[in-house]
Formats: structure tokens, C-alpha cells, sequence
């Protein structure tokens, strides 16, 4: 049965942390007034984004900011999760600040304070500095002291006023949608770069963390994607294992100060020496976080190849993704969202419990979990009764991990609008506010009413 909001609202703790997350290069707009980053030159190339959309106008954010977020203030959350555009701060991706951009993360973040919602800042969400890209990108061994600089400038300005701060947000689709893959920018779909890039993002997590610590920046935490696979058959299992490896593994074990896991570097020998890793860089990575976010969308089930699954039918359900796997196929089961996601609240929690076991100590938070739905239009108004029972059903799950033990803090919506979902455009809506693309204008959908009211019904004491 689906929990209403009168069962929800006397579970959630006064002190859990409830927000929306959005990122800078899905809602932004403006891209002429800063640098061009990897997703302008990847959604310059046909046929890499659905529908042609480019950066521009996404949600006009720049311009709308402030109506923005007098829908948060609306909503009654208590944070609000957003990303900071590398290139509109640093135009060069190293080097030269431009002070214009800087300022607008600064206004924002006052204008939070003053709503009372505190600020979570991502400081990378996947929009690298094309210039950055032209010497490697993160494969560059120069990139985690770049990273480590545009760290610096944000907490120099930012540190006294940020609640939160994630450095990276989930590098497993930097690394293996963008590098291995071809699904993502900058769309290198080269198996063993997938690793090197990996290997990269967690020194440039080190050395962002090292840079915040400096700074006395508050809660210094990281973002990954992580889920739980189901095999469905004896060979799936097998394959489920090393896909967990590439996926979750990779980035807790060296977090959690084990290293990279060693089946997966077994399994990937004849992809990658790993002759990139070095032992002090390996050791910086294992610096303590205050907090660990996980972004969750939907489990992992998979079938043996010759079962036959619905090969690639969702978005990250893609083989070359997982270099190394034997081969399998992918068998979400329905009802799916329209990212052909499947649809299971069972899977948060035992990500959850998984996620807690792999790296003991550190404090969860759900930084991402949502889902898009078609959301037709009637009479001016969004019905959107499947997001609705997509958040009931996720946010009774992430309590009752909560209740059985888990250390989880707090849950962030995606997302606060429809935003340009990367390689999907504007084909795949998951916000509570609905956005027209062509005006511009935002109007609650009914998950919006159901996120306000379980705020306001939630437990003051
Ligand atoms: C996550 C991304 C976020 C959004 C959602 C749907 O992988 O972090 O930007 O696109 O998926």
C-alpha cells in the first residue's frame, strides 16, 4: 500500500534534512556570457542529444533566479541542492576568475540565507571547460590541481555561507558514460580511459576536500550514483558482481581506504594496466567526509545473454558502460518511468544498507531521487499522480532504512524543474514545477502541493 502523507509526515525527524537539487548546466541558460564546456561541444554534435537542445535557454535561470527560489521558499524545504558552472567562473577551466560569474553563485547563495534555505553546493556536475577538455580532460594528469584551484577560488568566497559542499556529483557517469562510453560528453567511448578517468575524479575529490579543509569549509561530503544489480540467473550474478565492482565499489573502496577492489582490477586487465594509480594519491583519497550523497534512480536487474533482456532500453543500461562485463542483458521490470527506469523502493534500501556497511561511519543523504513521467497538460494543470507515488513510495523507503539503523540525514527531490535532462533535452521531464520551454514559465505540478504539504505536516519536535 502507498504510505500518504498522514503516515510519511510523523516519521520524518525535525532535524532530517529535506531539499531539491537542480545543476548548473541543466538550468542555467546564458552560456554566451561564460566558457564553453564539453556539453556545448557535445550537444553540438547531431544526433548526441534527442531532441537538438542546446544549453541555451534551458530554465533562463540566470535571469529567473530569484523567482526560482521563491518556489523553494513556497515548497518550505529546508536546502537546496545546486551545482556551480565551472566555466562561468573560470572561463579558461585554470587561470583568470570571472568575477561577473562568480558573483552570480554569490547572490544566489544570499538570496537562500535570506529565504532561510541553506545552500548544498555540487562544485562539479559533469560541465568541464572545453579548455580543460583540448588537454585531456580527466584523463589530463594536470586536471585534479585544476580542480584544486577552482575549489580554492569557491571557498574563499563561499566557505562562511555553504551548508554543504559535494566536490564531485557522479563520477561513474564522468568516467564511464563520458570516457568509456560515447553516451555522455565529452563521448570518448574508450574502454580503458573509463578507468583513468575514474582514477582522476577521486584525486581531484582529494585534493578539492584538502582545499575546503583549508578553508574550514562546513560538511565536505561527495555525491555518487550508486544501486543495488540483481542477477536473475546464475551467469547474471557473475556479471552483477563486476558491474557492482565498476559502479559502487570502485568509488567506496578507495573512499573507505581499501583501495580499488580487486576483482575489478582482475577483470580488467586486458583493458588497463592501472599503471595510473599511485600509492600517496590513492592514500589522499581515503581523507575522511563528514557525509556521503547518493543519488538513486532505479535497481539494476539483468538477465543472461541468452535469456534475452531489453538490451539498452533505458538510459545507463548501456554494456560499454561497464567495460569488462561479461555479456548480459538488461530486464528492468515494469511499470517503468520514461527514462525506462525501473520503478523499486526495495532497492533504496538495500543500497542504503550496502552503501553504510562499505564506508561505516559516514552520514548518508538520498542527494537525488525522482523520476520523469509524461505529465501531459490538462486545463493549464499537471496531474502527475505517478511522481507523486514515486516520492511516496522512495521516501517511505529511505525511512525505513532510517529506522532500521541506517545513518541517513536527509533527501533531495529531482528535480525543482523540468530541466534539459543531458543526452535525453528537454524529452524527459522530472521536475516538481512544470517548465514551457518556449515562455519560460513554471507551474506546480501536483508533486509540488504533495512536497509542500508533507514539509509543513512533517514533525516539529
Ligand atoms: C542524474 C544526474 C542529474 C539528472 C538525473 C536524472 O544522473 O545527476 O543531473 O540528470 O540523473
Amino acid at each position: 500500500m502507498l504510505a500518504t502523507i498522514s503516515e510519511l509526515a510523523p516519521r520524518i525527524p525535525p532535524d532530517f534534512l529535506i531539499g531539491t537539487a537542480t545543476s548548473a548546466w541543466q538550468i542555467e541558460g546564458s552560456s554566451q556570457i561564460r566558457g564553453r564546456s564539453i556539453w556545448e561541444d557535445f550537444a553540438a554534435i547531431p544526433g548526441n542529444i534527442r531532441d537538438g537542445a542546446q544549453a541555451d535557454p534551458a530554465c533562463d535561470h540566470i535571469n529567473r533566479w530569484e523567482t526560482d527560489l521563491d518556489l523553494l521558499a513556497w515548497l518550505g524545504v529546508d536546502s537546496y541542492r545546486f551545482s556551480v558552472s565551472w566555466p562561468r567562473v573560470i572561463p579558461g577551466g585554470i587561470g583568470k576568475v570571472d568575477q561577473a560569474g562568480l558573483e552570480f553563485y554569490d547572490r544566489l547563495i544570499d538570496g537562500l540565507l535570506l529565504r532561510n534555505i541553506e545552500p548544498v553546493v555540487t562544485i562539479y556536475h559533469w560541465d568541464l571547460p572545453s579548455a580543460l577538455e583540448a588537454k585531456g580532460g580527466w584523463l589530463w594528469d594536470g586536471i585534479a590541481d585544476s580542480m584544486a584551484q577552482y575549489t580554492e577560488v569557491l571557498a574563499e568566497k563561499f566557505a562562511d555561507r555553504v551548508s554543504m559542499w559535494a566536490t564531485l556529483n557522479e563520477p561513474w557517469c564522468s568516467a564511464f558514460l563520458g570516457y568509456a562510453d560515447k553516451f555522455m560528453a565529452p563521448g570518448k567511448g574508450d574502454p580503458a580511459s573509463g578507468f583513468e578517468a575514474a582514477y582522476r575524479l577521486l584525486v581531484g575529490h582529494a585534493k578539492s576536500v584538502e582545499v575546503l579543509r583549508h578553508h574550514h569549509a562546513k560538511e565536505v561530503g561527495v555525491v555518487l550514483n550508486l544501486t543495488t544489480f540483481i542477477g536473475e540467473d546464475e551467469q547474471a550474478e557473475v556479471a552483477a558482481q563486476h558491474m557492482d565492482g565498476i559502479m559502487n565499489r570502485l568509488w567506496l573502496d578507495p573512499l573507505a581506504g581499501r583501495g580499488f577492489p580487486l576483482d575489478v582490477i582482475e577483470k580488467t586487465r586486458h583493458i588497463t594496466d592501472w599503471s595510473f594509480v599511485n600509492d600517496a594519491e590513492l592514500n589522499s583519497i581515503a581523507a575522511p567526509i563528514d557525509w556521503l550523497g547518493i543519488n538513486y534512480y532505479n535497481p539494476q536487474r539483468i538477465v543472461s545473454a541468452s535469456e534475452g533482456g531489453a538490451l539498452g532500453v533505458g538510459n545507463g543500461q548501456r554494456l560499454d558502460a561497464f567495460p569488462g562485463t561479461p555479456p548480459i542483458s538488461f530486464a528492468p521490470r515494469g511499470p517503468l518511468t520514461e527514462m525506462g527506469w525501473e520503478m523499486d523502493p526495495a532497492s533504496l534500501i538495500t543500497t542504503l544498507t550496502k552503501t553504510q556497511e562499505r564506508l561505516p561511519n559516514v552520514p548518508l543523504y538520498i542527494t537525488e531521487n525522482g523520476g520523469a513521467f509524461p505529465d501531459p497538460m490538462v486545463n493549464g494543470a499537471i496531474d502527475d499522480q505517478d511522481r507523486v507515488n514515486y516520492y511516496a513510495s522512495h521516501i517511505d523507503a529511505a525511512l525505513t532504512a532510517r529506522e532500521s539503523g541506517v545513518d541517513l540525514r536527509g533527501y533531495f527531490a529531482w528535480s525543482l524543474l523540468d530541466n534539459l535532462e543531458w543526452a535525453e533535452g528537454w524529452t524527459k521531464r522530472f521536475g516538481l514545477f512544470h517548465v514551457d520551454n518556449v515562455t519560460q514559465k513554471r507551474t506546480a505540478k501536483t508533486s509540488a502541493h504533495f512536497f509542500r504539504e508533507l514539509i509543513a505536516r512533517r514533525r516539529k519536535v
